[in-house]
């Protein structure tokens, strides 16, 4: 066991539900385990501001089940360079700041690995809604987000059905489109459009007239914002297929509410293993989820392991959708 008097916990990147519960975890395990845990406020470019508060057990009280950050969250272009790194490094150091755990998704490792390499302790929380990090299955907000989209998902089945329409919706996800396959499969949505896989216009349409000549009263289809134009899609399909069409963008709603049981607890046994980590003098790891256990990987083989789409869920939502 290594003594470890100080340690600090900050969120980084687009925030994610259970954020929150991952510093709680933090604060609690430390305080408990007699070290003084500081908060960074907004990010890196807070901690090159200093913007640093000593954290108490009642500055983490009741926020388990809010979405959002009580840190702040924001992108520091001054962070990115050596310059700022360095300085980051002096203002922990000052402060005999030991040990950081950096709760966000690929951009934060790959600022934090800069960190360890000038010495700092680190461990990384993954947490983002995108699920785009190939070292764990899941990330800390992705199930909170795949569940809102599902129920907006339920939601536009009511009004598609009741009017005979088809109802396009736009999720997020630039690069990965795990929140559209998700949510998409939980939906019953009869197209799902990923980044990952090339958009067979001649199958959507061919489904979807397929659905209206069996009298099919509902066409729900999920496009995931980096796999194509959704307001073109929607053009398309009613010009090709005579289906009024409508669209839904819903934007940042899936940033935000309650997190999901599954977040909550993946968040509490993840910041309850980064400050463990600490203090038997581990560092340098990001914690992930592995075939349901929590494991520990380098950050810099993390960063670099390139996230495999899993095909077969699309595959089983087409077929299950005809
Ligand atoms: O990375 C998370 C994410 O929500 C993406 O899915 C989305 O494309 C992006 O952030 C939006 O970023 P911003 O909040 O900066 O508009």
């Amino acid at each position: 066991m290594i003594k470890i008097k100080k340690i600090a916990v900050l969120t980084s990147g687009g925030d994610a539900p259970g954020m929150n519960a991952a510093i709680r975890a933090v604060v609690r395990t430390g305080i408990y385990n007699g070290i003084e845990v500081y908060g960074v406020n907004m990010g890196y470019s807070g901690l090159l501001e200093g913007n640093i508060k000593k954290m108490e057990l009642s500055s983490v009280a009741d926020i388990i089940h809010r979405g959002g950050t009580i840190l702040g969250t924001a992108r520091s272009d001054e962070f990115e360079t050596k310059a700022g790194q360095q300085k980051a490094k002096n203002i922990l150091k000052d402060i005999g700041i030991e040990g950081l755990v950096v709760i966000g998704g690929d951009g934060s490792f790959r600022g934090l690995l800069e960190l360890a390499k000038l010495g700092i302790k680190v461990i990384g929380i993954p947490a983002t809604i995108d699920n785009d990090m190939g070292y764990t299955d899941f990330t800390i907000g992705f199930m909170t987000a795949a569940e809102t989209v599902a129920d907006a998902i339920s939601k536009l089945r009511d009004t598609s059905s009741a009017h005979g329409r088809a109802n396009v919706v736009e999720v997020m996800g630039r690069d990965c489109g795990d929140i559209a396959l998700y949510s998409g499969l939980a939906g019953g949505a009869e197209t799902i459009f990923v980044p990952e896989v090339n958009v067979d216009y001649k199958d959507f349409i061919e489904k979807a007239m397929q659905g209206k000549r069996r009298g099919k009263r509902h066409h729900i289809i999920v496009v995931a914002e980096g796999s194509a134009n959704t307001f073109e899609l929607c053009k398309m399909l009613e010009e090709e297929t005579g289906i009024e069409t409508r669209v839904t963008v819903l934007g940042h709603v899936q940033r935000g509410g309650t997190p999901t049981v599954f977040d909550r607890i993946w968040a509490s046994r993840m910041g309850y293993v980064a400050v463990n980590s600490l203090m038997v003098g581990d560092s340098g790891f990001a914690l992930g989820i592995r075939c349901n256990e929590l494991v520990k990987t380098e950050i810099e083989k993390a960063v670099n392991i390139k996230k495999i789409f899993n095909k077969e869920i699309l595959e089983i939502a087409e077929i299950l959708s005809i």
